[in-house]
């Protein structure tokens, strides 16, 4: 974002704080989807990655991957409608599953990650006498999806369950992967699987959903990314598949990171053996960059020089100076990054840490030290700046004495 328009939120609300720019994730997914529907390409967002972003990606891509009852309570407030969601993830509990197949008459698509699941989708599609597609997840060689063997069997005995309909297969094996030639090696293997599938067990394949987990460059020593040649490379390796079904890219870093900054301001400023410690008033358990190891890399940060009470009792610094910028955690392993270079940084001034649209917002560990949730904030040109959620306090979700229970 535009340090004019950081200072205009900064007028406003305090830090620390997220904002995601609107114009920006609408900019981003457009140049992606523009790229994908040369090759007749679906995009499905990956919610887990920001659910904040939901509503906003809703004009601009063709599904939603939903993992959790929550998630999908989202998606209902903001009125998605059933046909366009992926209800993903394990443990998917009966009465959840039978709620969202009941009261949308089945509409919607369900992964199946195990046997027992494949069993229940079958029973509550049965009561709730509808007819429920699914998606076979393909374990990647973890907790999740099925091996080869059982996404077979599945397949040879699909007509046992005339209320389930194997539409195809989901894959998705990690995230920040830089190089396509894992992507090819991954749609070779997909495709040979729907090609015996087709061939031997004469069942149809007509979807494959696939998570590519596209990289995105979190550090200033990381190069940076040429996306209409990355789209352009990843859909003629799809092009080259047999398979002709149709295809849906799950995405959700690669869609989000872009459009976030995490606003957190410089609290205190002290030397320790030499050693220029910043402490800000955010910290590690609201910004999670991957790939952050010991807090070595520098990210992209905007440094707002700000005017503050605190910096007048604390001599400002001057010329370039390397920063060890800390967090408000009591635990020396939140430092967000090591020997950064701030010129003229002093107390009171805000650090912008950009490309944090994805993760950041939810993956962190963010009740630890019972620290307030940070607030959220969308800009867009037209909306201009909007709070969406203000700062929560966590001491009563991390208290005995919590709200309406006896002591
Ligand atoms: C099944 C599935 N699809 C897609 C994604 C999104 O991955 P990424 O953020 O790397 O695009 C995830 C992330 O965990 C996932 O589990």
């Amino acid at each position: 974002m535009k340090q004019q328009e950081l200072e205009l939120i900064l007028k406003e609300y305090q830090t620390p704080a997220y904002v995601f720019d609107l114009d920006a994730l609408t900019r981003r997914v457009q140049r992606i989807s523009a790229c994908l529907k040369k090759s007749g390409i679906d995009l499905c967002y990956a919610m887990k990655a920001n659910p904040f972003l939901t509503g906003a990606l809703e004009p601009l891509v063709e599904r939603f991957e939903v993992c959790s009852p929550g998630e999908f309570r989202i998606c209902e407030k903001e009125g998605l409608p059933m046909e366009r969601l992926v209800i993903s993830g394990v443990n998917k509990e009966r009465k959840d599953i039978f709620r969202m197949i009941e009261e949308n008459q089945g509409r919607g698509i369900f992964t199946v990650e195990s046997m027992q699941h494949f069993r229940l989708l079958s029973e509550c599609a049965r009561e709730a006498k509808v007819k429920l597609k699914l998606l076979v997840r393909i374990t990647s060689g973890n907790q999740f999806g099925v091996d080869y063997e059982l996404a077979r069997q599945i397949f040879r005995e699909q007509d046992l369950y005339p209320e389930l309909s194997l539409q195809g297969i989901q894959y998705y094996s990690g995230t920040q992967k830089k190089k396509l030639s894992v992507l090819e090696k991954e749609l070779q293997m997909l495709d040979a699987f729907c090609r015996e599938v087709q061939e031997e067990l004469g069942v149809a394949v007509s979807e494959l959903e696939y998570g590519p987990g596209l990289f995105v460059p979190y550090f200033q020593s990381e190069q940076e990314e040429h996306l209409e040649e990355l789209l352009e490379e990843l859909t003629a390796l799809i092009g080259r598949m047999d398979f002709a079904g149709k295809i849906t890219l799950e995405m959700g870093r690669f869609l989000a990171a872009e459009c976030g900054s995490y606003l957190t301001r410089i609290v205190d400023r002290k030397e320790n053996g030499g050693q220029i410690y910043g402490i800000v008033d955010g910290g590690i358990h609201q910004l999670n960059y991957f790939g952050q190891t010991m807090a070595m890399k520098l990210p992209f940060v905007q440094h707002i020089s700000c005017e503050h009470k605190a910096a007048q009792e604390c001599a400002p610094a001057k010329g370039e100076e390397k920063w060890n910028l800390c967090g408000s955690l009591c635990t020396t392993a939140d430092v967000i990054v090591k020997q950064y270079p701030l010129t003229d940084g002093k107390v009171g001034d805000v650090l912008v840490f950009e490309r944090t649209g994805a993760y950041s917002v939810t993956e962190g560990i963010s009740l630890f030290l019972s620290r307030d949730l940070p607030k959220v904030l969308f800009y867009s040109q037209k909306e201009g700046i909007r709070l969406v959620r203000d700062k929560i306090e966590t001491d009563s979700i991390n208290s005995a004495v919590a709200e309406g229970f006896a002591v």
